[in-house]
């Protein structure tokens, strides 16, 4: 292993700049020569490959998005892709590649080691937090934190009117970043996937809520519950129960920006020390995550086909503390 290369890849997540420069840092101080790939899979196709050195990533651990810009590849999807792709990893000697992204990402670097034999090691850099193989994706953190901010405004402006607000965040079809900020806001319901629907159920809370003379309220909905999102569910609602106005606000792109948190830098920074090592090791095709805040590796097969289960503690707290 002499020569390695780092890519970010799929949505963007803050703190991914953070793993680029532990990557590029932790490999310099091994004696090896790294390469940025930029734009994903399609810049490794098209060969928008440079060396990285300790300065190119001064300066960067505190910024958002990825200075290595992200894509979601089709042309990877397909075999004659992934030879262009094999190719321009030959051109520059590249024995060993850490991949920064989430599912599709995994997906696509197990398929390629099987084929062409280069190892690959995975970084989980998604706000969505949706990967098995590690308690916390890079980007996570922050997501929750904007979201949290920006529902701390909204429930001003809730309170100053007494309305019902149906707030939508992102998570694909994850409820982790709702699951988080629904309980970091005090909402009174959360709407997510892992849970079965229950419209009756919130109707019923905001009934009580209201009788006891609560006089606004906040639901969190991650855009990928089976009501439709905020738009679909406070349409429901609205029909049903009148005593409230109700607004819907969608925080959407938002959640994706913004300098990472503490903790996003700190985890972006451990796992790329750690997967350096890794491939130093000799592993391929595996994920290096955080669980219980030790490193661990867990195969891509497992990290794209299991599911990771949410606590069922934490949604209990959403509802036993909605009772305000
Ligand atoms: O996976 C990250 C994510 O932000 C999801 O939460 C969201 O559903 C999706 O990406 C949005 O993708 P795009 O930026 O391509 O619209």
């Amino acid at each position: 292993m002499r020569r390695i290369a780092v890519f970010t890849s799929g949505g963007d997540a803050p703190g991914m700049n953070a793993g680029v420069r532990a990557v590029v840092r932790s490999a310099n101080r091994e004696g090896l020569h790294v390469f940025g790939i930029y734009r994903g899979y399609q810049g490794m196709i098209e060969g928008e490959i440079k060396r990285l050195e300790n300065e190119h990533v001064r300066n960067i651990i505190h910024r958002g998005g990825t200075i290595l810009k992200t894509a979601r590849s089709k042309d990877f999807m397909n075999k004659e892709g992934r030879q262009r792709a094999f190719d321009q990893l030959n051109a520059f000697d590249i024995d060993g590649v850490i991949a920064i992204g989430g599912n599709g990402t995994f997906t696509g670097a197990d398929i390629f080691t099987k084929e062409f034999g280069i190892p690959f090691i995975g970084m989980p850099g998604t706000i969505d937090n949706d990967l098995y193989g590690t308690d916390y994706t890079i980007g996570f953190d922050t997501a929750v934190n904007t979201a949290v901010d920006a529902i701390d405004k909204i429930r001003d402006t809730a309170d100053s009117h007494n309305r019902l607000f149906f707030i939508e965040v992102m998570g694909r079809h994850s409820g982790y970043i709702a699951l988080h900020t629904g309980i970091a806001t005090g909402a009174s319901g959360v709407l997510i996937p892992e849970k079965a629907k229950d419209t009756a159920g919130l109707i019923r809370t905001l009934k009580k809520a209201a009788s006891r003379k609560k006089l606004f309220s906040l639901v969190v909905v991650a855009e990928g519950d089976e009501e439709g999102g905020a738009i679909g569910i406070a349409n429901k609602v609205k029909e049903q129960f009148d005593d409230f106005e109700v607004k819907v606000s969608i925080i959407g792109h938002l959640q994706r920006g913004g300098s990472p948190t503490c903790q996003d830098r700190i985890l972006a920074s451990r796992l790329g020390h750690a997967s350096v090592q890794a491939l130093l090791a000799g592993r391929k095709s595996e994920m290096a995550g955080l669980v219980n805040n030790q490193v661990i590796f867990t195969p891509f097969a497992e990290c794209i086909s299991q599911e990771k289960i949410m606590s069922k503690d934490m949604m209990d707290i959403t509802e036993i503390l909605a009772m305000g």
